[in-house]
């Protein structure tokens, strides 16, 4: 009896320690463990039939049982730091950063230098307290020409060939028109500046496009004169070329201004006409319901391309919308 209890363990034994070194996981190796160990595991099993033993017998083969036991709960403890360990080596490597590995490339995106440019104006008229507005650029005839006080038959019209919609709407040939826009919806004072893509029927050649951007600005206020708008264009020169350059403001006509001005910069040894400028006309007031014996503003328009042309250096505006990778990357 003995003897065949002693070579069940045994038997029991060897198979345990078979499946626990075969064993290559965790939950696994604690399956083994219920199986073997455990409360109806097999060696609880072989165990039963001690009752059988004679009293002599019994705590020799206990003691084999227990060796039995100690030596299986060894294994798997054993087995257990084994796995745990490959576990964490395993994580290590596949996290093991290669600080020599070559790297890839990944070409890097950047402002278009038409985007850098309305962005740097609109940063310097923010910094002076003006909000940015927009407006559409399908327009009617009245925001675009009529309420900026050019009649139908005005000849200013034909200075800015216009491209018609079938429906008798326009594309904006300038920004003035969010002007319009903009005080129909709000009260003086204001002061706004407003970037916008603009339309005109021209042949496209180094300096001219039929789509091409604007600036506009605005500002009314009771008491604004002629030296705030000199004061504040002076500013904005400055801060977008950098330093204060020579500038001369040259009589000049627009249907929505009176007095208006063009104003030039001299920039390497040349003067550069950049924008046009003006007190706003009182009949752009009365379009709004202002009341031009309360209030005064002026008003300034350029084109962007010819800024970022100037400040880049860039010789020909058709460059601005080729998306030449090898031209924009020099940006
Ligand atoms: N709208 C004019 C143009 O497109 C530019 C301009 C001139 C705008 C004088 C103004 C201004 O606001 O006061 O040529």
């Amino acid at each position: 009896m003995t003897i065949s209890l002693e070579a069940d363990l045994k038997s029991l034994q060897q198979a345990a320690q078979a499946a626990i070194n075969g064993c290559d996981d965790l939950d696994g190796l604690d399956k083994l463990r219920v199986q073997y160990l455990g409360k109806k595991g097999e060696l609880s099993l072989i165990l039963k039939g001690m009752g059988k033993l004679s009293a002599e017998e019994r705590p020799i083969l206990g003691a084999i049982a227990n060796e039995v036991k100690e030596a299986l709960q060894q294994d798997l403890e054993c087995r257990k730091t084994n796995l745990q360990n490959a576990e964490i080596e395993a994580q290590l490597a596949a996290e093991t950063l290669d600080v020599t590995m070559a790297g890839s490339y990944r070409p890097q995106g950047r402002r278009h230098p038409l985007n850098s440019t309305v962005d740097r104006v609109l940063d310097i008229f923010v910094g002076l307290g003006y909000t940015v507005a927009t407006g559409p650029q399908v327009e009617t005839d009245y925001y675009n020409f009529e309420a900026l006080n050019i009649p139908a038959d005005h000849p200013a019209r034909d200075m800015q060939d216009t491209f018609f919609l079938k429906d008798g709407r326009l594309l904006r040939t300038h920004t003035s028109p969010v002007q319009i826009r903009y005080m129909e919806k709000h009260d003086p004072p204001i002061r706004i500046v407003a970037p916008g893509r603009v339309y005109r029927r021209d042949t496209v050649d180094a300096t001219h496009s039929a789509v091409f951007h604007q600036v506009e600005l605005l500002a009314i206020d009771k008491g604004l004169a002629f030296t705030h708008l000199k004061g504040t264009i002076q500013a904005f020169i400055k801060q977008m070329f950098g330093e204060a350059l020579p500038i001369r403001f040259r009589a000049s006509y627009f249907p929505f201004t009176e007095p208006s001005a063009e104003v030039d910069v001299q920039w390497q040894g040349k003067w550069l006409e950049v924008m046009g400028c003006g007190m706003v006309d009182p009949n752009v007031m009365k379009a709004v319901g202002y009341d031009p014996e309360v209030y005064t503003g002026f008003a300034a328009g350029f084109g962007v391309e010819r800024f970022a042309m100037v400040l880049h250096q860039i010789d020909d505006i058709r460059r601005l919308y080729n998306s030449d990778l090898r031209f924009l990357r020099q940006f």
